[in-house]
């Protein structure tokens, strides 16, 4: 018989049928009636299913009663009414067969409280926990609905690459890829590394952002959008941060800053949409034991519009709050987390798109406004999460660009290509990242971003 999923079973209406299930156990109660109640998970929902085993079940004694948490097992029986409150059908085994025993003093996720710090030492188990199960659910959600959204509105998916020799960012926080002995690599006669030895001929490292090659794909395609994993050697310890992250980098062209900022708007409010729809059970959990008003404020934002704010005009507005922040706010200064969040949540008390920052702490690529002091640059911010959008409007002039990388000391011959885009054809274009993370943070409340990556990466953990 083929097995059917819990998720599946528990939206069924039909009773007394056949049917097949296989889970994990997360508990096991012995009534003097004369069965069991084993209750099994197998990750399709949040909610686990009962099965009653009875106890003239062949292997009632020498297995049924040795299940602990953790075992996994296969059942066949029908599905009845359950006469227990708590869950309105249960399945009345026929046959249990344990497919893996569970030793219970060995099993970390036994009945014991664990909280999640010690689950980030467990990321081969922690998926069956119902907060992480329900995390991996949400985030399967969400990026279907990025796919989603891009494919109604006519974006191609491109795979830009993963390794590549130029520096997106410009801010040096690439991890190295090589080939060569670190004890002895190879050295030219000044005595530096030689990488004309290493193994592309030339210094490589993992992407921080697959921009530069969406770009070149949207000056050809029109509106493309890149969804893939992205690395930072960025030594931040930060709630937010993580070395790997995956990030979805849209590049549209024959569109301004403006554009950019709409496309950032619907999409967000896309997928707060798509996971209140598809998500319904996963989210109450979230509201009820993670972060509670956590479904009313999607429920909002997912028609709310965003707020809209200058750079300059945010500065002030920090300025006059008579808040003290950690750093003091200027005009000029790189926002910290603490004044996104004051905008986001005491300002405009949902998302805002800041726009117009100051061209010195923004990166190489951005267009330069008139007043020659700004880019046309935009972040959006949240609640909770601060930054979870940076994008902008690309500088599509040649000479305004090569003047812009000559005074921060780029080498122009390492983005000859980049350069091609505005040689041949150049057209007005922009984009943004919107780090998936963040998002799957701000959907469940989850406080720390290494909860909601299978296999965080950040510094000293690997
Ligand atoms: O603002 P960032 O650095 O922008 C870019 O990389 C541009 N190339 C995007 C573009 O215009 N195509 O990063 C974009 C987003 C941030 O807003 C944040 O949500 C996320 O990526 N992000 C991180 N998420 C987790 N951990 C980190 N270390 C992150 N760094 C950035
Ligand atoms: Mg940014």
């Amino acid at each position: 018989m083929k097995r059917t999923k819990i998720g599946e079973l528990l939206a069924d209406e039909r009773r007394g049928v056949q049917m097949k299930v296989a889970g994990w156990v997360r508990t096991r109660r012995d009534s003097k009636g004369g069965f069991s109640f084993v209750e099994i998970n197998d990750g399709s929902c949040l909610a686990n299913l009962q099965v009653i085993a009875p106890a003239a079940l062949p292997n009632y004694e020498a297995e049924i009663l040795k299940l602990h948490p953790g075992a996994s097992v296969a059942v066949e029986g029908t599905l009845e009414a359950s006469l227990g409150g708590g869950q309105a059908v249960e399945v009345k085994a026929q046959k249990v067969k344990v497919l893996g025993f569970s030793p219970p003093v060995e099993y970390p996720l036994g009945k014991q409280k664990i909280n999640f710090d010690r689950l980030r030492e467990l990321p081969h188990l922690r998926a069956r926990t119902n907060s992480f199960g329900a995390v991996a659910r949400v985030r399967n959600t969400l990026a279907q609905g990025v796919h989603q959204f891009f494919h109604d509105r006519g974006f191609l998916y491109v795979h830009t690459p993963i390794i590549t020799s130029s520096d997106c960012e410009g801010a040096g926080e690439m991890f190295q890829v090589t080939t060569l002995d670190p004890e002895a690599p190879p050295r030219s006669k000044d005595g530096r590394v030689d990488y004309t030895q290493d193994f592309f001929g030339r210094r490589a490292s993992l992407t921080v952002s697959g921009q530069l090659e969406g770009e070149a794909y949207a000056c050809a395609l029109g509106d493309i959008y890149t969804f893939g994993p992205t690395f930072r050697a960025e030594n931040s310890n930060t709630r937010r941060h993580l070395s790997e992250f995956w990030m979805i980098e849209p590049e549209m062209a024959f569109a301004d800053l403006n554009e950019d900022a709409e496309l950032a708007e619907d999409f967000l409010r896309h997928l707060f949409k798509v996971v209140l729809e598809q998500c319904g059970e996963d989210l109450r959990f979230f509201d009820q034991r993670i972060q509670p008003g956590l479904l009313a404020r999607l429920e909002r934002l997912a028609e709310a519009p965003f707020g809209r704010v200058t750079y300059t005009e945010a500065v002030q507005s920090l300025e006059a709050s008579g808040q003290t922040f950690e750093f003091a706010p200027f005009w000029g200064m790189d926002m910290q987390s603490e004044h996104e969040r004051y905008l986001a949540e005491e300002v405009f008390k949902g998302p805002v798109v800041v726009t117009d920052y100051p061209e010195a702490i923004k990166a190489f690529y951005m267009r330069r406004n008139a007043d020659g002091k700004t880019v046309a640059a935009m972040d959006v911010l949240l609640p909770e999460v601060g930054e979870i959008i940076g994008g902008s409007q690309r500088e599509e002039r040649l000479e305004v660009l090569e003047a812009a990388m000559r005074k921060g000391g780029m080498n122009l011959e390492e983005y000859g290509p980049y350069l091609d885009l505005r040689r041949y054809g150049s057209v007005p274009h922009a984009g943004f990242g919107l780090g998936f993370e963040r998002l799957v943070q701000f959907c469940t409340g989850m406080r720390n971003i290494r909860d909601v990556i299978p296999y965080p990466r950040a510094p000293r953990m690997c």
